[in-house]
């Protein structure tokens, strides 16, 4: 039996900052964000918008009368947790109105979470083939006004269904995975943007990819040569490029610029577009892939490296099942980044400081989620969330 990815969609917000913009008022040269980090544009919420809307947003294309009484466990990847308790795929399981029988539950570690939730979903499902899970991943990068962080801020959800025999990729059982601890980039509980070591971070991304591959070698992976493309962790599309020219050197193997296209290019579309949005970036790269390689790709071994910095990393494979076209949400993922609503600086600066009451007093959102789901109000320290339209 083989299991893997069944389905999978991404939403990002209806908002977005031109990086031309954003180098404007921060006097630096554009081509330093285009050229330098690989981005347009990134993708901006607006107050009523969070983990949980984007999350249920993405997900709700995925969950049908047909699946929804097979979806037996929700996991839900974020490092950008709204409560310290309660796991927010609990609100998105009632807005998609999963069932009652179904567990829940929240995994953190930095960027790297959704491949831990994907890995798990994957046992279940060996475990009990009947069932499917659905795999959330939701974040929101946030670094501040001025920081060298700020033109890699973003963001984003994925959903995707595990199930045996799986209609999109089949995962493979070998993996390497690199763990260490590090302070590249992490998240105090009282701050509500990362702190980071930017150049640091990059070094450690690095250092991990190569471990993990080695890991991913040692358990019986597939060669660089027999991997047909590469999806990597998208802090910044550049990274990229990076992580596979530092891959390749370590195989001894020379790459020129049409084969760093040829297997990264169409993976870097998307991200190039919404800006990083940890967990779920790798997903979003590997939907870009699937959405827009011009090549046949079924049958096709996929490496991928993901990366959560503190730090994890963990290279894996899947292999592209035929048919996978028929189940490709291109013109929808298309049309969700082409309606997006341009943003001057000051009102991005403005959204950037909205603040909610802490102090539990009643607090209503101002409407700006272009989605089906918006976090409506604040009452007594709870989030009332609503659907704008129907969607069930
Ligand atoms: N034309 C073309 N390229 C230009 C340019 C120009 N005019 N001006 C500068 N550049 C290039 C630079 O040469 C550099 O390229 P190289 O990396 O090849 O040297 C690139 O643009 C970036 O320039 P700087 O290094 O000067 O940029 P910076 O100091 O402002 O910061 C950064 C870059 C460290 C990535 C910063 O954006 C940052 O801290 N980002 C957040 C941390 C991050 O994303 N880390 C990634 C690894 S950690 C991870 O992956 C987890 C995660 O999601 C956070």
């Amino acid at each position: 039996m083989f299991v893997g990815i069944d389905d999978i969609s991404f939403y990002s917000s209806g908002m977005y900052l031109s990086l031309s913009t954003l180098a404007q008022h921060n006097g630096e040269n554009p081509q330093k964000y285009r050229l330098g980090l690989g981005q347009d544009r990134m993708a901006v919420p607006g107050p009523d918008e969070d983990i949980v809307t984007l999350a249920a947003d993405a997900a709700w294309p995925l969950v049908n009368d047909e699946n929804r009484h097979r979806i037996s466990t929700v996991l839900f990847a974020t490092e950008s947790g709204i409560d310290y308790s309660k796991s927010a795929g609990i609100y998105m399981h009632r807005l998609l109105g999963l069932r009652d029988n179904c567990r829940v539950v929240e995994l953190k570690q930095a960027c790297y979470s959704a491949t831990a939730a994907v890995q798990m979903a994957c046992a279940l499902v060996m475990r009990r083939p009947e069932d499917q899970v659905l795999v959330i991943a939701s974040d929101i990068a946030r670094y501040g006004l001025g920081t060298p962080g700020e033109a890699t801020q973003g963001c984003g959800a994925i959903a995707l269904t595990v199930k045996a025999s799986p209609g999109l990729l089949a995962v493979d059982p070998v993996y390497g995975c690199h763990s260490e601890d590090v302070m590249d980039f992490w998240r105090p509980t009282y701050m509500d943007t990362a702190m980071v070591d930017g150049k640091y971070s990059t070094l450690v991304y690095l250092r991990a990819l190569l471990a993990s591959w080695k890991n991913y070698q040692d358990d019986g992976g597939a060669s660089f040569t027999e991997l047909a493309r590469f999806c990597y962790h998208l802090p910044f599309t550049r990274m990229a490029e990076k992580a596979h020219r530092k891959l390749a050197g370590a195989e001894g193997e020379r790459i020129d610029e049409h084969q760093l296209e040829e297997k990264i290019g169409p993976g870097l579309l998307y991200a190039r577009q919404t800006g990083n949005s940890y967990s779920a970036s790798l997903y979003i790269a590997l939907i870009s892939l699937l959405e827009n390689d011009e090549e046949d790709l079924a049958g096709k071994r996929i490496g991928l490296f993901s990366y959560g910095s503190g730090c994890v990393g963990e290279f894996f494979s899947m292999v592209v099942q035929p048919g996978y076209q028929k189940r490709s949400r291109r013109s929808t993922h298309l049309a969700l980044l082409e309606n997006r609503r341009e943003l001057d600086y000051e009102e991005y600066a403005r959204l950037f400081l909205y603040a909610s009451p802490i102090d539990g007093s009643a607090h209503e959102f101002p409407r700006s989620a272009a989605g089906r789901y918006r976090l409506a109000a604040l009452e007594g320290h709870k989030r009332i969330y609503e659907q704008t339209s129907p969607g069930l």
